[in-house]
């Protein structure tokens, strides 16, 4: 099935479709980059994922996978989570957002953190949302050049995401466990 990625973020659609590619089965995310725009206004990353595949799907009328994430950071009450996009304002760029949770964590002891991505996939009628979480450490400053948003940052058995190549990331990501359960599911009931 050819499923519409609700996302503009090109990296969001690398990762997923790779994930896809490389489990061998029939779906294919499509990427379309002029995709209408979908205020993200609501209270969790659930809700957010189940707006922007509604509101997609009512637009374009074909089967639409969202996919909302967030980094959680124990230690600041979970921000910067539904705010991680946005962190350091409304247009802030990758390093920015970096800079502001690197200053907030300076005195910092517990440096525990979370990444969790909910995936909603709705056709009209079916309605199926997973999710995925990978546990990790807030690095002291950032390493590595792969991945995006904060890989940089977020340390998992020693090394941050960017250290890993797409591969390696895509065997223990959030965003590869939220795929794979959708997978299974979309299986059984499509
Ligand atoms: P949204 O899901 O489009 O609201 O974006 C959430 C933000 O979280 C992104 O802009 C990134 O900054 C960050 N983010 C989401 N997934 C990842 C990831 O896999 N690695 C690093 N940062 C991520």
């Amino acid at each position: 099935m050819n499923i519409l990625l609700a996302t503009k973020n090109i990296n969001k659609h690398r990762e997923i479709s790779r994930i896809l590619k490389d489990t061998g089965n029939f779906h294919q995310a499509i990427y379309k980059e002029d995709l209408i725009d979908v205020v993200e206004d609501k209270n969790t990353i659930l809700e957010n994922a189940q707006k922007k595949a509604h509101e997609i799907y009512d637009h374009y009328q074909v089967p639409v996978i969202s996919d909302d994430s967030g980094l959680f950071v124990n230690s600041l009450d979970g921000m910067p989570g539904l705010h991680s996009k946005r962190y350091a304002g409304e247009n802030a760029t990758d390093l920015q957002n970096i800079d502001k949770l690197l200053a907030n964590l300076i005195e910092e002891k517990d440096r525990s953190a979370y990444f969790q991505t909910v995936l909603y996939f709705y056709d009209g009628k079916t309605e199926i949302s997973t999710d995925g979480i990978l546990e990790g450490l807030i690095a002291k400053k950032p390493r590595g050049s792969n991945g995006f948003g904060y890989d940089s940052i977020f340390e998992n058995k020693g090394k941050t995401l960017a250290e890993l190549s797409s591969e390696e990331k895509n065997t223990i990501s959030h965003r590869k466990i939220a795929t794979n359960k959708m997978i299974g599911i979309l299986n059984e009931k499509i």
